[in-house]
């Protein structure tokens, strides 16, 4: 097979990439009932309609339709074709694909550049540990009272005062171009002449990496006279700023277990945290905290309590609304819990960390941390003396927009009363104008309803079960199909039963196929349904049909129809449409210019077909009554037509 993607390389990536696993790299999801909900990411919501099914390894969201397996999910949310989307997973999940090592390199450009960065880390690192060039490093290091664990831990290093120290290294090693470091972001040229230099030079190197711990980037802290603090990497394929979090790799165990995640703004806040035991504590990467980055967040935290620790200086406020900004958007729907620490001393964490008692009053401020819309109200009302009258005015006006963002209408209410109190206005007075705020700026909702609530979830089961009504073709359909995946027994009717159906959907027929395709040589139901989605992973039309049918299945498992009763039902659903396709077919060419004679002939076909799809069909008893039915439609219309409304 292609790439050194075989049939086991198939089977034993689907065993390891636990569909949770992949799906959570992109979508915080949170377990209700036996499934795991979230937004879906293919479509745009405000209500998560998107469920993963672990013990099917499936994801399906009820809103687009959207619905695969892990390879499905991959295919679709990196734009990779199947047998890539494969080679990521197997990658990813450590399965060795079947493939010589030119055939790796030349798949993955990525490698190479894992490769080189794991090597400038070392390089760095080695650099830091000579005597000679990184003692000057080492000393900084120790009077930032780092650790020798912390700077094992965070593979710090040391970029040396030379125009070409990792060039000239990783040439050497390697032997590879330049150009390729360039590539890597290693390197660049020069400015003036010709060659290539280190991009990063007399600098303390800290390594940025992926969620496995593989080196991805670099944020290079000035060490001499640079007038640049941080020189930070370029994104490469490897690294994409918005999507990465600074010791996001060291900080999951901690966050599963605080069950919580502190995000920072420097690298060394988030290094001396890790020292003094807040080890859920991450960063962003020198700018502000994008969406991607906070779906990461929220991956490891089943409450969603996500706090912010950032600078107290103004611009630290600043990143504050700005992270809010972005958190509330993405976990709107999810709970999130959002608090800010305020820490002490005005100082930023890491210099309060390493303060007399720092690490006791850092963990009294995170206890202590206030929701984030108190916080936002002390520091609109921080610098107002509102015991005068023209302070009250500000003041109000200051609160109301924090006020009126908050959705929930009970919260909206309780702030509301406290802050007049607070300030020593009237309750209605607030009130009204942030009424008046929510209007204007079109945050209240016409239906009131809080977006916590749960009968906001209630239209979901609604909507699931009109999916399902919509279409009765395609319902019918999909019936047939689950039937091959309840059991041995049922696979063995529905093989009879469909044998001779015509299906209409294309996908279901590429379905049907599959199945047809496989025939009885598989193990068990769980076996079939994994070399069904292996046939079609490649075609996404019929791989997400099969999600449908397997959630299918799963509903008649729960309802315990019989399949005789289903096959009947469905199958007498098909001939429906089939007539209903036939009756049209007819119609159209009756409008069509012929001559009497063939009118006259083709009315009585449709009043015949009318009769029979109205007084016939609903009275059949039993299949073989359904089969007669079947054959006096296909004398009615003769082959030609009957052929072509397969077609239609
Ligand atoms: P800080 O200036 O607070 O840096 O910038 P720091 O990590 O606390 O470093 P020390 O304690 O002064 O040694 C916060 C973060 O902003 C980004 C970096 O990610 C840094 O960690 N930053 C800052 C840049 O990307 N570029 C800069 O020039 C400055
Ligand atoms: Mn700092």
């Amino acid at each position: 097979m292609k790439g050194g993607v075989t049939p086991e390389v198939i089977a034993e990536v689907r065993a390891r990439a636990n569909i949770l696993d992949v799906v959570s790299e992109q979508v915080p999801l949170k377990k209700r009932g036996k499934d795991h909900w979230g937004l879906c990411p293919f479509h745009n919501e405000k209500t998560g309609s998107f469920s993963v099914n672990q013990d099917k390894g499936i994801y399906k969201c009820f809103g687009c339709g959207e619905g695969g397996d892990s390879f499905a999910f991959v295919q679709k949310v990196k734009g990779l074709n199947f047998i890539d989307a494969v080679r990521e997973l197997a990658h990813k999940y450590g399965v060795p694909l079947v493939e010589s090592v030119e055939q790796q390199a030349q798949y993955d450009k990525r490698s190479q550049i894992l490769m080189l960065y794991q090597q400038a880390a070392e390089y760095y690192m080695k650099i830091l540990n000579s005597p000679g060039e990184g003692m000057a490093a080492r000393e900084y290091l120790k009077n930032r009272a780092l650790t020798e664990e912390s700077i094992a831990k965070f593979k710090l290093g040391f970029a040396p005062n030379t125009w070409d120290g990792l060039l000239t290294y990783l040439t050497r090693v390697n032997q590879i171009s330049p150009a390729i470091l360039e590539e890597a972001g290693l390197v660049r040229k020069r400015t003036e002449g010709t060659g290539h230099i280190d991009l990063f030079r007399e600098r303390l190197m800290v390594p940025i990496c992926d969620d496995q711990g593989r080196v991805i980037a670099f944020g290079g802290r000035a060490f001499g006279d640079s007038p640049v603090k941080y020189l930070n990497s370029p994104e490469t394929p490897l690294y994409m700023k918005r999507q990465h979090l600074f010791a996001f790799h060291l900080a999951k165990e901690a966050i599963k277990t605080k069950d919580a995640v502190i995000v920072m703004e420097g690298y060394f806040d988030v290094i001396t945290s890790h020292q003094y035991g807040f080890e859920n504590t991450v960063a962003t990467c020198g700018t502000a905290l994008a969406a991607e980055q906070a779906k990461l967040l929220i991956r490891y935290t089943e409450s969603k309590r996500v706090y912010l620790s950032f600078d107290s200086d103004a611009a630290g406020v600043k990143a504050v609304e700005r992270g809010v900004e972005t958190l509330t958007q993405v976990a709107e729907g999810i709970g999130i819990q959002l608090r800010v620490i305020d820490v002490p001393g005005s100082k930023d964490p890491d210099e309060c960390l390493r303060s007399e008692d720092g690490p006791e009053s850092f963990q009294r401020a995170i206890d202590d941390a206030p929701l984030l819309t108190d916080y936002q109200i002390v520091q609109q009302l921080k610098e107002i003396n509102y015991q005068t009258h023209t302070g009250k005015i500000e003041a109000a006006k200051r609160v109301v927009p924090v006020i009126a963002r908050i959705r929930s209408d009970v919260a909206r209410g309780e702030y509301i009363r406290q802050t007049a109190l607070k300030i020593g206005i009237r309750e209605e007075e607030l009130l009204t104008d942030v009424g008046q705020y929510r209007r204007e700026n079109r945050l209240a909702n016409s239906s009131g309803r809080s977006p916590f609530s749960m009968t906001e979830r209630a239209p979901l089961t609604n909507k699931v079960a009109h999916a399902r009504m919509r279409d009765g073709t395609l319902g019918a359909e999909r019936s047939l199909l689950a039937l091959f995946l309840l059991s041995r027994d049922d696979h063995k009717l529905a093989w009879e039963a469909l044998a001779d159906e015509q299906l209409l959907t294309p996908a279901h027929v590429a379905v049907k196929d599959a199945i047809y395709g496989i025939g009885t040589s598989f193990n068990n139901i769980e076996d079939l349904q994994h070399r069904i989605q292996d046939r079609l992973a490649p075609e996404k039309e019929a791989a997400a049909a099969l999600v449908e049918v397997i959630l299918t299945a799963e509903e008649m498992r729960k309802q315990k129809a019989p399949a005789q009763v289903i096959i009947l039902e469905a199958r007498t659903r098909l001939v429906k449409e089939r007539i209903d396709r036939l009756i049209q077919h007819l119609k159209g060419a009756s409008g069509s210019e012929i001559d009497e004679h063939n009118q006259v002939r083709l009315q009585s076909k449709i009043s015949e077909l009318t009769k029979l799809e109205k007084i016939v069909l609903p009275q059949l008893g039993n299949i073989s009554e359904l089969d007669d039915l079947k054959r006096k439609i296909d004398q009615l219309v003769g082959q030609s037509e009957n052929k072509s409304q397969g077609e239609a």
